[in-house]
């Protein structure tokens, strides 16, 4: 199969293009980098010929509310319009596990904005919801840190490696589409703060980590499980703290 990877330069882009190159299909990385922008519709009709499934895991280059709601509405649309006019069989989108419970965000009503033109479009789809990557932890660490200190809930988080990301997406894009949503995740729970704490101390990090319950992430308010998924999420095999050791490992290589 022909598979279209909008935002194959990306951190899961390029991996999802490598995988699925793997399983034997042809695999096609397309982001501005490659003269194909969503927003512009810049490139995307000469892109999606041949294409039967397209996987959109492309992120907004500023998280500010309006520009971020821009970039997911204005993407969506155009990428549908021109799946349509291509035949495409399947559209795959990325999206975030919780997406519903955080719409005191920008971010996340962004997201929730693209699933919904989705779900309202004539093209069959999967969204995949995916936790937090492990890459993404070092991120949470810096934005919730005030001179030495990291102040964070204690909610769990079930985060998961940008490898495994890639692997349920693979999945689900070869797969029939599934007209709803599927959760991944990793295969452990942290409170957040202890998942921030680990990965500070395995880098030498001397900021100190607090847990308080009333801290905020990200500017939202969290109960325990706002970021966990539900039973029955696919579940990724690679533990934190394998995947810190080997990242040390590269590192120094
Ligand atoms: N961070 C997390 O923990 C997390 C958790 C769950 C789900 N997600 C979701 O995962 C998705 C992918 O995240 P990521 O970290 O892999 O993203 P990333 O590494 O920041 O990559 C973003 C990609 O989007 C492309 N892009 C930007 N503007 C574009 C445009 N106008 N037209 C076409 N492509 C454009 C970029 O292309 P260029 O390189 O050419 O600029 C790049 O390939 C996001 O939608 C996010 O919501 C993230």
């Amino acid at each position: 199969m022909k598979i279209v990877v909008i935002g194959g330069s990306g951190l899961i882009g390029s991996r999802l293009v490598a995988k699925l190159g793997t399983l034997g299909h042809e695999a096609i990385a397309a982001s501005p980098k490659s003269g194909v922008d969503t927003l512009t519709g810049a490139g995307l009709a000469e892109a999606l010929k041949g294409a039967s499934v397209v996987v959109d895991v492309t992120n907004a280059p500023s998280w500010e509310d309006a520009a971020v709601m821009n970039f997911f509405e204005t993407s969506t649309r155009n990428l549908l319009a021109q799946e349509k006019a291509a035949d495409v069989k399947h559209h795959v989108a990325l999206s975030v596990v919780g997406t519903d419970r955080m719409l005191a965000s920008g971010y996340f009503r962004a997201k929730m904005a693209q699933e919904k033109l989705i779900e309202g479009g004539s093209i069959p789809y999967s969204i995949v919801r995916a936790t937090q990557f492990f890459e993404f932890v070092k991120g949470i660490a810096d934005f919730s840190t005030d001179g030495d200190k990291v102040r964070l809930p204690v909610a769990l988080i079930q985060p998961m490696a940008a490898d495994d990301v890639a692997s349920g997406v693979a999945e689900v894009a070869v797969g029939a589409p599934v007209n709803g949503i599927v959760e991944v995740g990793g295969p452990e729970q942290f409170p957040l703060y202890e998942l921030v704490r680990q990965s500070l101390v395995a880098s030498k990090d001397p900021r100190e980590v607090i847990a308080d319950p009333h801290a905020r992430y990200y500017g939202l308010e969290l109960s325990e499980r706002t970021l966990v998924p539900d039973d029955g999420a696919r579940l990724g095999e690679t533990r934190f703290a394998d995947w810190i050791k080997k990242s040390a490992l590269s590192a120094h290589a």
